[in-house]
């Protein structure tokens, strides 16, 4: 004999447990709730949008160090597109609404880049 009371319990007590990560990403920080401005769709990042959202700071990092230790400026992304390293004529040219994008998103996750005590935000986004 078993106690279907306590057995039902037991099951639902191991659903939400189970499944609680997934609950816990609700809760979390979802980086596309964030308001962010896009820009249009018909141009493609460098990357897949799952690539840049997660990756773009250390993308960021590895054109630097090419760019400046070994004085390389083209980066072939996974797709074979050729693109010339540069955050201000590369990512810039694009996503030219700083402040909608690049900075809200940060603002969201409260991360500060320093990046532009030397590099320039585009034009008209005012910070
Ligand atoms: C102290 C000044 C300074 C700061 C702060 C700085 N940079 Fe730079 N960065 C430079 C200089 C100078 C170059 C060399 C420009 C060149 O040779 O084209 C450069 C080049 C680069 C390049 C490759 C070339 C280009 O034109 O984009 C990237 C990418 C880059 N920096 C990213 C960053 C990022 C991301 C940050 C913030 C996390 C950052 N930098 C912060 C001064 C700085
Ligand atoms: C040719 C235009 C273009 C260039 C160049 C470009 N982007 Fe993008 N970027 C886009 C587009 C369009 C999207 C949205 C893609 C999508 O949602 O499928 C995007 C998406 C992103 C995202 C993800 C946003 C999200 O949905 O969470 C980040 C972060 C990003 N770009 C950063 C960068 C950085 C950093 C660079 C330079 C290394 C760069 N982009 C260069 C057009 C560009
Ligand atoms: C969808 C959200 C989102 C967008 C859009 C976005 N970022 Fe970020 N960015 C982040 C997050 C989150 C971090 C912190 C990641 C970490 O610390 O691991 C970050 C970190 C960075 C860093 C490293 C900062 C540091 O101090 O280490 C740089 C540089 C950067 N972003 C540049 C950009 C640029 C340039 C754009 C616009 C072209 C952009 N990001 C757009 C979410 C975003």
């Amino acid at each position: 004999m078993y106690n279907a009371k306590a057995v039902t319990i037991g099951i639902i007590i191991f659903v939400i447990l189970f499944t609680s990560p997934f609950w816990a990403s609700l809760l979390g920080k979802n980086y596309t709730e964030s308001g962010i401005t896009l820009p249009a769709r018909e141009k493609e990042c460098v990357e897949s949008a799952e690539f840049m959202r997660n990756k773009h700071m250390q993308l960021l990092n590895e054109w630097r160090d090419e760019a400046l230790r070994n004085e390389h400026r083209v980066y072939v992304a996974s797709n074979g597109k050729k693109w010339a390293i540069s955050l201000q004529n590369t990512c810039l040219k694009c996503h030219k609404e700083y402040t909608e994008f690049c900075d809200k998103c940060h603002v969201a996750n409260s991360v500060d880049p320093y990046c532009w005590t030397c590099h320039l935000i585009p034009q008209g986004s005012k910070k």
